[in-house]
């Protein structure tokens, strides 16, 4: 017998700081949770044999959770609550968010972490529900690293590595960043294939590269305890080059990190998969940064990540 839902649950949003793709790779990457991340309200249906339905206005998704239905977002939903043993008839589950989706801020796992919150409860442990999402994010994106699922499940900063436990990590000084979307849509899937195939034409190359971003990644751990923010703006720019060498980059990424950094920001790079998705430029004045954005109809916006970074604590300003 399915267990029934919770009426409310939450998933945070994330930006990588450091080591996205690397991180395939059994590489340590650096993430932050984005707290507005998604919100799911869960009711229960007049009739209870009635087929679940999921809404989110804003991503324009309307799904009913029918076996039969090949949409890749309602066979990640009916995965993972199958695999939490939710009932796949008989509730309305309704998603609030101002995170915009397919964009490289992890909407595909917050949503995942919430509905394994909506079935499991709010005290369910995040090991627990990071592994529920993960059933859900390999219909997505094939096989993905885990650092998305740990990121929603967790809130905070942390460093994520592959067969490690996730680690939350100190921030010194709070890091104001500014995300720009850049409306451009990618697949995730495509973009991790593409370095895998590049790093079996060139593995000598690819290596190299990777390790690059392991000693960025050390880099950062140190920066951001002790709230280096002039470092840490280096370690962006030279990572998004590292991301350009690995092809996952685009001139219209290049050019909006730059266009970041010719108003005032510290260092920029791309976010998530690349290929289209997100820039994340940190900035002192990042109000001025959403400004200039903003005016060219880009939704970019501010989150201030840290200083000391429980999970409460880091709060976008969106
Ligand atoms: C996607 O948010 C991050 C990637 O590193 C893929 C993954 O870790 O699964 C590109």
């Amino acid at each position: 017998m399915p267990l029934p839902l919770h009426p409310h649950a939450t998933g945070c949003g994330k930006v990588i700081l450091i080591g996205e793709h690397a991180v395939v790779h059994g590489e340590p990457a650096l993430a932050a949770g984005l707290p507005d991340g998604l919100s799911l309200r869960a009711s229960a249906l007049d009739d209870p044999r009635a087929w679940t339905r999921v809404q989110i206005p804003s991503w324009q998704l309307d799904l009913t959770l029918r076996p039969d239905n090949e949409h890749p977002v309602a066979r990640a939903c009916l995965a993972v609550l199958g695999h939490c043993d939710g009932p796949l008839t008989g509730w309305h589950i309704e998603g609030e968010t101002c995170l915009p989706a397919r964009a490289g801020l992890g909407s595909s796992a917050t949503l995942s972490v919430a509905l394994a919150r909506l079935a499991l409860g709010s005290d369910a442990d995040p090991d627990t529900l990071a592994e529920a999402s993960l059933v859900g994010e390999e219909l997505f994106h094939g096989t993905p690293s885990g650092i998305d699922s740990a990121v929603a499940a967790r809130g905070g900063v942390l460093r994520f590595c592959r067969g490690e436990a996730p680690r939350e990590l100190s921030v010194g000084k709070a890091l104001p960043l500014v995300v720009v979307p850049s409306m451009i849509p990618r697949s995730t899937a495509t973009q991790v294939a593409k370095v895998h195939a590049r790093k079996a034409r060139l593995p000598g190359v690819v290596q190299g590269i990777l390790n690059a971003f392991r000693e960025a990644a050390l880099v950062a751990e140190r920066a951001l305890a002790q709230g280096e923010l002039a470092i840490l703006g280096e370690l962006f720019d030279t990572t998004h080059h590292l991301l350009g060498a690995l092809d996952v980059s685009t001139p219209a990424l290049d050019a909006l990190c730059h266009e970041a950094r010719e108003h005032g920001a510290l260092g920029a790079k791309l976010t998530g998969a690349g290929g289209g998705g997100s820039i994340i430029a940190l900035c002192e004045d990042p109000e001025a940064l959403v400004t200039h954005f903003r005016g060219r109809e880009l939704p970019a916006f501010a989150v201030r990540i840290g200083p000391s970074a429980p999970p409460s604590t880091a709060a976008a300003t969106h």
